[in-house]
């Protein structure tokens, strides 16, 4: 099968799942080799009584256990109209970009029809019979017009700010008319590999000042205009024209914002920005959501491996440093960029602060393509997955929240203005400001069986994990409720209140999102192997698993189905594994016809409310993939694997349309194996010649919807 990777680089030491060494240096600097963060004696929850506080379409496969190959043949009949929410025509956004059409009954029960995927490792991207991909855009298309040729080996710094960035991550799809045939598409560029995009790479010194900006460039966000092909479930990027939406915002010269009551204070002020306003540059953005307002949220994930002289910066800042895995001990910790060569900020011996405006929830119009993004810093700082919307009935807009990191917590922001329906212009500036101001509050969760809880993952004898919680507020407006710290501290050092509250020590919250359909929350807890090993904390019911290679996922349902409530119940309809472990729990459903599922890490929702897993760093020898199951009725935890991506990459950024005849993913990190390089790929997705992360379109070949 000519898909192996010709040259392969061998996964010869995964590690955390099946990551690989190289995926962990360069994606969040090696964060699990470090010591946990958390090494608060915040108790964990154990001890809580009280709760006060290619080429395209290659390989189609058939069922589990034989793969087909074949050419895709075109694309099927028209798909009709309507694809994204019904928007008003162009440049006026949405009033509710995210709202989801198709509620009532049966909602999260829809039939999800596909045929799974079986697991595989080939260099490809696997989708179900029937259904066919394309690559949208990948690492190195233009984006902005006049964008140079891609160039691999003369490439510049001008160059890639003009083009799409590297490491696509988060994926999100704005209408831009009513008909659904055009379509912004919002996509976060979380990291670089410079092994995997220099040729002749030896080490970060050897690179030239001038590669070290190629990298800046190739973080941040691209927005790019789309528009649907021949009324199908395929979309292409607009690439002629004036395209006056397409957009670029990089590490190296964009600037940013900082609203909220941390703005401005003394803990954001640098020697380039006095005033502590205003910072140039977003950092590792990982995850994200749509506003309902047609905005995109982004989060600033793995900030502290960009910086260098941690142990250069003031003693009395080190603590702080260090609760966010930033290393002070040493000048350059192993792997470091090495960015300060291009950018002095980068260097905390001389700018201590510079670490504190990255971390942030980024937000960004884009609609307006002039618009400054904004960092909120009324939504805390932490190493943010991502951040998704909900309207309450009240009308306020609640934010949820993760921080990846094993033992750090689950957050939410209830802004303090009420979201305003409409597109008039009234509206929408005074719903760009719902994210300035607001309380914000962290997760502790207890327990019903307690007792029960040995790290095997078996199901308590009341038949759930399961149990109630509280949130508990760090911040309400400019007040903070964190004794011994301002609301200016809590909200930028988030991570030390939450240790002083006693927040619960979760295994690696991702993404965390609210279904629109039934306003209850589903939390990707990906995994953490160092749960109950050592002098860690022990495993809980909401974290039941002993060594956790594989994750969960927890559903939270707010009391009163009131997403401001400060109270809620939770539990875990999928402890994820290979379905014939014991320790997996799939909501009751027969196991023998579930797939196979490792770390969960993006969730999304389709039309009829179906959640959508994608995974990081599958431990099951797979390569990983996207999955989905009914949320509710006789087929809830019926999950089955829809497609797979390329050797070495993860899935990431799963977007369902609204009219459910399309799904995106991006694919991130192809071919990163320890030893892979331009010249050795382990995987050449997707032209035939090296590595090229990229954004994927699925659809049905008939025209259909999505499973259904
Ligand atoms: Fe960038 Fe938490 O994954
Ligand atoms: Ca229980
Ligand atoms: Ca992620």
């Amino acid at each position: 099968m000519s898909d192996r990777p010709r040259l392969l680089p061998l996964l010869a030491t995964p590690r955390h799942g099946s990551r690989d060494v190289m995926t962990c240096l360069y994606r969040c600097g090696n964060a699990c080799d470090h010591p946990v963060p958390n090494t608060s004696d915040n108790a964990y929850f154990g001890d809580l009584v009280s709760a006060e506080v290619s080429r395209r379409g290659v390989v189609r496969a058939g069922t589990v256990g034989a793969l087909v190959l074949g050419l895709g043949s075109a694309a099927g009949t028209a798909a009709g109209a309507g694809a994204a929410a019904a928007a008003p025509n162009s440049p006026a956004p949405p009033a509710a970009a995210a709202s989801r059409g198709g509620a009532g009954k049966g909602i999260g029960s829809g039939a999800l029809t596909f045929q799974p995927i079986p697991p595989n490792t080939l260099d490809t991207f696997v989708v179900p019979n029937g259904y066919d991909h394309a690559v949208l855009i990948r690492w190195g298309d233009p984006v902005l017009p006049g964008a140079p040729k891609f160039d691999l080996r003369r490439q510049t710094a001008a160059a890639q700010a003009r083009q799409f960035g590297y490491n696509n991550d988060y994926v999100g799809v704005l209408p831009l008319d009513k008909a659904g045939r055009r379509a912004l598409l919002v996509v976060n560029h979380e990291y670089t590999n410079e092994d995997l995009m220099f040729p002749g790479f030896t080490s970060h010194d050897a690179l030239t000042v001038e590669q070290v900006r190629v990298a800046m460039a190739a973080h941040g966000m691209s927005v790019v205009e789309i528009e649907r092909v021949d009324g199908t479930g395929q979309w292409r990027t607009v690439t002629s024209g004036r395209r006056q939406y397409n957009r670029r915002v990089d590490a190296l010269s964009s600037t940013f914002e900082l609203t909220g009551p941390a703005a401005g204070s003394a803990f954001v002020k640098t020697a380039a920005d006095p005033l502590g306003r205003t910072v140039i540059g977003t950092l590792n953005n990982c995850a994200g959501g749509v506003t309902p307002w047609g905005t995109v949220l982004s989060g600033e994930e793995n900030f502290n491996q960009y910086f260098v002289g941690g142990d250069g910066a003031p003693e009395a800042e080190k603590s702080r440093l260090a609760r966010y895995g930033i290393n002070t001990t040493a000048r350059y910790p192993s792997g470091n960029r090495k960015w300060d060569r291009a950018a002095d900020r980068f260097d905390l011996a001389k700018h201590p602060n510079e670490a504190n405006r990255h971390g942030w929830i980024v937000e960004i119009d884009p609609y307006d393509p002039d618009s400054r993004p904004r960092k909120h810093t009324a939504l805390g700082r932490f190493k943010h997955e991502g951040a998704n919307v909900i309207v309450a009935r009240s009308g306020h807009v609640v934010a949820y929240m993760g921080d990846d990191e094993r033992f750090d917590y689950l957050y939410k922001f209830v802004s303090d203005k009420k979201f305003m329906k409409g597109s008039s212009p009234v509206a929408r500036r005074h719903n760009l400001t719902l994210l300035e101001s607001g309380a914000l509050y962290v997760a502790r969760l207890e327990q019903t069986s307690a007792d029960e809880i040995d790290g095997s993952g078996r199901l308590p004898s009341d038949g759930a994990f399961n149990g109630k919680g509280r949130w508990i507020k760090l911040v309400s407006g400019t007040r903070s409720h964190v004794a011994g710290m301002t609301a200016a501290e809590v909200l930028t050092f988030t991570r030390l209140a939450g240790d002083k509250v006693g927040a619960t020590k979760m295994d690696r919250p991702e993404d965390v999102e609210p279904n629109l359909l039934t306003g209850k929350v589903y939390v990707a807890l990906t995994n953490n192997t160092a749960r109950g090993v050592g002098s860690n904390p022990k495993p809980d019911e909401a974290n039941p698993r002993t060594a956790n290679r594989h994750g969960q996922i927890l559903e939270l349902v707010e009391d009163r189905a009131d997403n401001t409530a400060e109270s809620f119940t939770w539990s875990l309809p999928i402890v994820c594994g290979d379905p014939a472990d014991e320790s997996t729990y799939f909501a009751g459903y027969d196991k023998t016809k579930v797939s196979p599922i490792s770390c969960p890490d993006n969730v999304a929702f389709d039309a009829t409310g179906n959640l959508w897993i994608s995974t990081d760093g599958n431990a099951l020898g797979s390569n990983d993939g996207l999955f989905a199951t009914a949320l509710q009725g006789p087929e809830r935890g019926h999950l089955k694997q829809f497609l797979t991506v390329p050797y070495g990459a993860e899935t990431c950024g799963p977007f369902i349309t609204d009219d459910n005849r399309s799904v995106f993913v991006a694919v991130q990190h192809p071919g990163e194996i320890t030893g892979a390089t331009v010249e050795n790929p382990a995987s050449t997705w997707p032209d035939g010649d090296y590595a090229k992360p990229g954004v994927v379109v699925t659809w049905r070949l008939d025209g259909g919807p999505i499973g259904s």
